[in-house]
């Protein structure tokens, strides 16, 4: 009886009725604690793919759409075979994989696979354009440990406005060791992607995007949160234990994420792999694009709510000097998931006390370090360059990188293959940035001279770093060579990354 009973509920939420629930046609940003109606969490699709010749074909369609985020309001969207969003890709270490992505839109578009390691012309970065009406077809094998990773549109200048509109989905990687490990992994049951995005709507519904230069300067912030696309979002929990996948789909807000009851919980994943055991917390800080996993207990039956609070001041992230006056958006509270346990949950095995092994990359195996100065210029009256990393400024952009914004004719970086790098990313301004880096998942040496935090310790492709701080991570350079086809590194706040703060690197 129970276990049909919460079949029947993954059934609904797994359901492809209508996207509106019973949150009245008002428009404004619920902010933490307004009460208000409740709308059960949508699970993206899962999509396993299907075998081909080619390898497990995962056609993917790049497509308008209209999405009733609001009760009776149609909003015009984006997203990848539906309105909003796209399916989890379910994919495999050591399969081949093959991608046929149609761009049924009216603009052109990319499709990036963050985080994964594949050859540069499968990246689908800036240069892989798919115009409209054609079919962008990479293949590759996965040759990687299992993680959660994200695809999105990388189209040059429009990154921020695509993936605004929709145009992300999830990425769930299994490997061998992962697929024998004892963690909830009953996809939509027990393992829930949550994608957090912030959005701003205009009275009749749209949503708005960057208005003014400030949007731009922060990057973008919305005043209303979805998860899955989902306003107002409840999930109910059927198993004692409940893994959630974590993605900052986010263009430029940073999370500070508990539980409105304070309850602990375990982090088992980095994105790029597990860590080597779970870490016991009460607090996670995610900045877009990074993704963790967590393991949360349930079995005490008590309702909670998962919730975004103040930036720590002592994490070494917040805001400061008078950048902090434009920034008031990230210390915003938001209720972000609503989460009532049903009765009489199924059990759950206890945490494998070890999750993986991660041998460190000795610092003695680097050939080089490079160094990126993160600069921006705060312009507009508001106080002249914030740079000052002494390379040549970019009086056209606001965002650069060593002085330099990004070009599409320029490969800033050239890197042998097979050697091992540290790369040491010097923020020189007055907020925080994600730094992403492609083809490779990397490991954070340090920051500011201190060793990662615990919750750093595992494979990422994407860290935080704080204004003033300089982090350094190394990497290995492996597989893939190609003289033509760059790859990118970039800070993942999209409006920065639009705006000028991305290199480019070819592997040779
Ligand atoms: Cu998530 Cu260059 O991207
Ligand atoms: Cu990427
Ligand atoms: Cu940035």
């Amino acid at each position: 009886m129970k276990f049909s009973h919460s079949r029947r509920t993954v059934i609904r939420q797994l359901g492809l009725g209508s996207l509106a629930g019973t949150f009245p046609a008002i428009l404004y940003g619920q902010s933490r604690g307004q009460a208000a109606g409740r709308n059960a969490l949508q699970i993206p699709p899962l999509f396993e793919g299907v075998p081909s010749t080619a390898g497990q074909l995962y056609s993917l369609t790049m497509q308008q759409g209209e999405t009733e985020f609001f009760n009776g309001v149609r909003t015009q969207t984006l997203g990848i075979n539906g309105n909003y969003l796209g399916p989890t890709l379910r994919l495999l270490n050591g399969e081949q994989v093959a991608m046929d992505v149609n761009n049924q839109m009216q603009e052109n578009t990319t499709l990036h696979w963050h985080g994964l390691h594949v050859p540069a012309v499968a990246d689908g970065g800036p240069a892989q354009i798919i115009a409209p009406g054609t079919i962008w077809q990479p293949r590759f094998e996965v040759m990687q440990q299992a993680g959660t990773f994200w695809y999105h549109s990388h189209a040059m200048g429009q990154t921020g406005s695509q993936v605004y509109h929709g145009l992300a989905g999830m990425i769930i990687l299994d490997d061998e060791e992962s697929l024998t490990l004892q963690l909830p992994r009953e996809y939509g049951v027990d393992d829930i992607p949550l994608i957090l995005q912030d959005k701003r709507f205009n009275a009749d519904g749209s949503l708005a995007y960057v208005g003014m230069r400030r949007d731009i300067m922060t990057g973008f912030f919305g005043d209303t949160i979805l998860v899955n696309g989902t306003l107002n979002p409840q999930f109910s929990p059927t198993t004692e234990k409940v893994r959630f996948r974590l993605l900052n789909g986010s263009n430029a807000r940073t999370y500070t994420l508990a539980f409105s009851d304070q309850r602990s919980f375990s982090l088992i994943g980095s994105g790029g792999s597990f860590l080597p055991s779970p870490l016991v917390t009460n607090t996670l800080i995610l900045a877009p694009a990074e993704r963790a996993e967590i393991v949360v207990d349930f079995s005490d039956g008590r309702a909670t709510t998962l919730v975004t609070t103040e930036l720590p001041a002592d994490s070494g992230f917040r805001t400061q000097g008078m950048m902090s006056m434009m920034t008031a958006m990230v210390d915003q509270e938001f209720d972000l998931l609503e989460i009532t346990p049903q009765t009489g949950l199924a059990s759950s095995p206890a945490l494998p006390r070890q999750l993986t092994t991660l041998t460190r990359i000795a610092e003695s195996e680097a050939r080089r370090t490079r160094r990126f100065t993160l600069n921006m210029m705060m312009g507009m009256g508001m106080g002249g360059p914030g740079g000052g990393g002494g390379g040549r400024m970019n009086m056209s952009a606001p965002f650069s990188i060593n002085g330099r914004a990004m070009d599409m004719d320029v490969i800033n970086e050239r890197v042998t293959m097979g050697d091992t790098e540290i790369w040491e990313i010097v923020n020189d301004t007055m907020m925080l940035h994600p730094f992403h880096v492609h083809h490779n998942q990397f490991q954070i040496l340090d920051r500011n001279g201190s060793p990662p935090r615990a919750d750093e310790v595992g494979f990422k492709d994407t860290v935080k770093v704080g204004p003033g701080e300089t982090v350094r991570f190394i990497m290995r350079f492996e597989n893939f060579s190609d003289p033509d086809n760059a790859y990118m590194y970039h800070c993942h706040i999209l409006e920065h990354e639009d705006n000028g703060m991305m290199g480019q690197f070819v592997v040779v």
